[in-house]
Order: structure tokens, then C-alpha cells, then sequence
């Protein structure tokens, strides 16, 4: 090939050397120090700190929010990577963890449980309880509201009284 041949060429592969490396960029490390806190980038807001804007924990703790559809999906979410692999999908406390040996919690569907104030959930999410490690550090205050409104409905799903279903349903039934 001639050299009046290759500038072409050349010049058309320029574009293509000064494009990034995708899979090769500046990201912060979760693990990695972050400057100015000085914790891990993944770490969630010092306590006792509230990012401008943003609601205090106590103002997103002290007020009940609206049982939503999209409040339950989220409480799912959250429930079933924090919360299911000891106490299982359903609450029975049956989890992966369990099964390999860690102490088995109570079911979610005793007497005792399914008449637990929510505040008694927020604060087993937030202070841990027994043997049970806490989880204020990896849910979020209004996640922690999502979690108890989704144990909520385990509860139901467990426990419902066929006169409660709606009309359609109880048709449905054998
Ligand atoms: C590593 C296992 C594990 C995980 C994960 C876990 N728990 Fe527990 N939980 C336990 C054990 C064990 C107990 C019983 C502790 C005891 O009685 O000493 C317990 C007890 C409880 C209780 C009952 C307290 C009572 O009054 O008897 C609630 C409510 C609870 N956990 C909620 C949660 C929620 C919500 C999550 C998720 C955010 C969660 N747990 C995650 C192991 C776990």
C-alpha cells in the first residue's frame, strides 16, 4: 500500500484510538475511602447528619406512609435481600442462613408478632434484637417503612379469614 493510500485510512481509524475504554473508567471503589468522609463510599449518611434537602431520619420514621402498591413492591425488594435469607421468603424463619446453622428467628405469623406494634419492627430493623444483628446501617429509614408494610401483607397472606376476600375471590375458591 502507498503512503497516498494509507493518510486515509489513518485518519479514518483517529476517531476509533481517541474513543474511552468503556469498561475502563474512573469510578469510585464502594470499599474506597471517600475524601471527605473518610468512610466507605458505600457508607450511608453520618448519623445525626441530614443531606440538604432531604428529610431527618425522625421525620421519615415518626410518620406512617400511605400503604401503597409501589411502597409493598419496594418493601419486597428490600425484604428479600435483607431479611428473607434468615426468615425466609414467607416469614416462617426458615432461610437459607438457617438452614446452615444460624439460630432460627420466631415466625413472622405467631399471635405474638402479628400483634407487634410497626414501631416494634422499626426499632428490630434499626437496633437489631437478641441474637439478631442490626440493619440501620443497610435500610434506609423509608425503606425501613416499605419493609414493615411488606411484612404486614406476609402476615395477611398467612392469616386471612375467608369472609375478608373480596366477592370475586371467594368464588374462586374450591
Ligand atoms: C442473619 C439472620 C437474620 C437476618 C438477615 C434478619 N434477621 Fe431478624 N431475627 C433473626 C434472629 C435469629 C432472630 C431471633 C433473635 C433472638 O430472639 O435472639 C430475629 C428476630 C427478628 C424479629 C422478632 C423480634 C421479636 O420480637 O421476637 C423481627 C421482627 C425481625 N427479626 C425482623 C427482621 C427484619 C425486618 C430483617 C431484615 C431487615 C431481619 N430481621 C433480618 C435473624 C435475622
Amino acid at each position: 500500500m502507498t503512503g497516498r493510500h494509507l493518510l486515509p485510512l489513518l485518519l479514518c481509524l483517529l476517531p476509533l484510538a481517541a474513543c474511552p475504554d468503556m469498561a475502563d473508567q474512573k469510578r469510585p471503589d464502594m470499599a474506597e475511602p471517600e475524601p471527605v468522609l473518610r468512610g466507605p463510599t458505600s457508607s450511608l449518611p453520618v448519623p445525626g447528619t441530614v443531606a440538604r434537602g432531604e428529610r431527618s431520619a425522625w421525620d421519615v420514621l415518626k410518620d406512617r406512609p400511605e400503604m401503597t402498591p409501589a411502597l409493598l413492591e419496594r418493601g419486597r425488594e428490600r425484604f428479600n435481600i435483607y431479611c428473607a435469607p434468615c426468615h425466609g421468603v414467607a416469614g416462617h424463619g426458615s432461610g437459607l442462613i438457617v438452614e446452615r446453622g444460624f439460630p432460627a428467628p420466631p415466625s413472622f405469623h405467631n399471635d405474638r408478632l402479628r400483634d407487634a406494634t410497626p414501631g416494634h419492627f422499626l426499632s428490630v430493623i434499626e437496633n437489631g434484637f437478641g441474637v439478631m444483628y442490626p440493619y440501620g446501617d443497610r435500610v434506609r429509614p423509608a425503606d425501613r417503612w416499605a419493609v414493615v408494610a411488606y411484612i404486614r401483607a406476609l402476615q395477611l397472606s398467612q392469616h386471612a379469614q375467608v369472609s375478608e376476600l373480596p366477592e370475586p375471590l371467594r368464588e374462586r375458591l374450591p
